[in-house]
């Protein structure tokens, strides 16, 4: 699936740059943090791949946060600039959330700025949260029947179970879902994912999905994960593929979606900004 949007992302680009209009997707850094340089170094690679402008801007530890702000405001301006993406986590003392809400909603490619959020919540286009739309997308393209089923949601955090609900709750018939979102104020939260026909994991700890919480046959999507140094530990345990009747695989399942549909949002801004394509 991710490979596809892919495809499309990188034919939209071409119809941009015929148009004489190349998309850019500008990255911030903040600090020296050994993950997040990798998280940019692989969308700067990607981004390459499909033809985006990627300009970067390294600020050192040091930063504060009106320096981070004036990096957003310049990107903002620049109207060369289509998308914009302050890696996270920025170093401790910086606030990641004010920073969000200076970046341009409409150059949000990430989706997660409160004017996004609020046009999600109301039904009104704009850039989707990445990876919501992904597990949307992904539920689509394998063809799991969504609409009128019953969707449950382990965790509410504001990348993924929060606006994930929003998401598949919409009149569209790839969602149109009963969704129910559960959490640790739900203490029998089994009760309820033992009845999801789609379970979404989303809670970011490990192994806490196990194939009793499943019912036999269900759809489940593993979208929670830690990460201990390198190693990624899924929330969703292996076990449950015995029960399931499908299931994302450990390694290779949301994390790509979520980057296609970065580059989905990336390209969308250029074309709307830009008025080709
Ligand atoms: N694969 C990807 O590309 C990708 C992308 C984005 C995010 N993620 C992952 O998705 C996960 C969720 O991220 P997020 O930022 O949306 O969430 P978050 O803010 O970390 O919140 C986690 C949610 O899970 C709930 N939870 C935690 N422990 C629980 C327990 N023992 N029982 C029941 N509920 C529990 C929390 O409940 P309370 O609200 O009651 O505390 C909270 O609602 C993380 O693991 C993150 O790494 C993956």
């Amino acid at each position: 699936m991710a490979e596809r949007v892919l495809a499309e992302v990188a034919a939209s680009v071409a119809r941009l740059r015929a148009a004489g209009v190349t998309p850019a997707l500008a990255t911030v850094l903040v600090g020296d943090d050994d993950a997040s340089a990798g998280y940019i170094r692989i969308k700067q690679r990607q981004a390459a791949e499909l033809g985006f402008a990627s300009p970067h801007v390294h600020l050192p530890a040091s930063a504060s946060q009106a320096d981070l702000h004036a990096v957003v405001a310049d990107f903002n301006a620049d109207r060369g600039v289509h998308g914009v993406l302050v890696q996270h986590p920025i170093p401790v003392g910086l606030d990641y959330d004010r920073a969000l809400a200076e970046v341009d909603p409409d150059k949000d490619v990430d989706g997660m700025h409160p004017v996004n959020m609020g046009r999600l919540a109301l039904g009104l286009p704009g850039p989707l949260p990445c990876t919501p739309a992904g597990i949307e997308a992904l539920l689509a393209f394998h063809q799991v029947p969504v609409a009128g089923r019953e969707v449950v949601i382990l965790g509410r955090g504001a990348t993924l179970g929060r606006p994930l609900a929003l998401l598949l709750a919409q009149k569209r018939p790839t969602a149109n879902a009963a969704v129910t979102v559960v959490h640790t104020g739900v203490a029998d939260w089994p009760r309820y994912t033992r009845r999801a026909e789609i379970l979404v994991a989303a809670a970011g700890v490990p192994g806490i999905v196990r194939p009793e919480h499943v019912r036999p046959g269900a759809v489940v999507v593993g979208g929670g994960v830690r990460y201990e140094g390198r190693r990624l530990l899924p929330d969703v345990d292996e076990s449950c593929a015995r029960v399931a009747g499908a299931i994302t695989p450990r390694v290779g399942g949301v994390g790509p979606t979520t980057v296609a549909m970065l580059f989905r949002n990336a390209v969308e801004a250029a074309r709307r900004q830009s008025g080709v394509g």
